[in-house]
């Protein structure tokens, strides 16, 4: 990976050039997000965000999640990209516990319905407890087969309350939160001015047609100016980091 901004350096390293994210001035856990979009603003290809990543986005996606204390994702990008337990290398590993933290993050779902894959291995076999965040209104004995295999949040009376879920997550410790999308999620916390970092990595591609963009949900009102501190390249794909002035 090689740096453009802001200061050109052909070699660098992704874990010292993105670090971990530092506490929110409020004291609740710094948010960065990560999406991926092609050059035409598509947040999906065929359904899917994978089609728009590469190697190098593949790569810079693991990293970030070996700096998160804790990762957040919604549960529809849970189902149609067949998330697994997070893996994390001996290197990583090492690093996370000689910080003080886990040896990887449990990833934290958002969910209404409450109605996820209990038996897959995202639960069977996380080495980190999953996270379940969702709303008093999800039926009961959903919530009760979710607490059988993961640490439940109730943030919200019918639908979760980002605010009230980031919030609990810095009272279980968690300094900072990684969020992973959907794009409804990402709108959601947007609107919330709760996007600390955007970490957007630009595909070479053109898609077209009417795909979404990254943030699909409330408009940001108003709309959030950002500062961008970092430009990362590795195979023609850019890897840019905004934060919120
Ligand atoms: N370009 C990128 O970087 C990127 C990143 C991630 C995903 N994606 C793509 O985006 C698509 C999935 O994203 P999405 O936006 O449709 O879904 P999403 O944001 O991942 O998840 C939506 C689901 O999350 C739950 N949810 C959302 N807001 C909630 C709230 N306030 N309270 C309670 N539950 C809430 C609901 O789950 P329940 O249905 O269980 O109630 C809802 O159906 C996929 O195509 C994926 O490939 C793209």
């Amino acid at each position: 990976m090689r740096c453009l901004y802001p200061k050109c350096q052909d070699q660098v390293d992704p874990v010292v050039a993105y670090g971990r994210p530092t506490c929110h001035p409020s004291g609740r856990p710094a948010v960065r997000l990560n999406m991926i979009s092609s050059v035409d603003g598509a947040a999906v290809l065929a359904g899917r965000s994978g089609p728009l990543g590469g190697v190098a986005d593949r790569n810079l996606f693991a990293t970030l999640r070996s700096l998160a204390s804790v990762i957040l994702v919604g549960a529809g990008t849970m189902r149609v990209e067949g998330y697994g337990p997070v893996r994390l290398g001996d290197v990583a590993r090492a690093r996370r516990l000689s910080d003080g933290m886990a040896p990887v993050p449990p990833i934290a779902v958002v969910t209404r319905s409450c109605d996820l894959p209990w038996e897959a291995p995202f639960f069977t076999e996380a080495e980190s407890r999953p996270v379940v965040v969702t709303a008093a209104a999800a039926p009961q004995e959903n919530v009760d087969r979710a607490a059988s295999v993961a640490d439940v949040i109730v943030a919200g009376d019918l639908q979760v309350d980002l605010s009230r879920a980031v919030e609990a997550l810095g009272q279980r410790g968690y300094s900072d939160v990684l969020a992973e999308g959907g794009p409804r999620i990402a709108a959601q916390l947007s609107a919330a001015l709760l996007v600390d970092e955007l970490c957007l990595t630009l595909s070479p591609m053109l898609t077209g047609g009417a795909a979404r963009r990254i943030l699909d949900g409330p408009a940001v009102s108003p709309p959030t100016t950002l500062g961008l501190d970092l430009v990362l390249e590795a195979d023609e794909y850019l890897f840019l980091r905004y934060r919120r002035r």
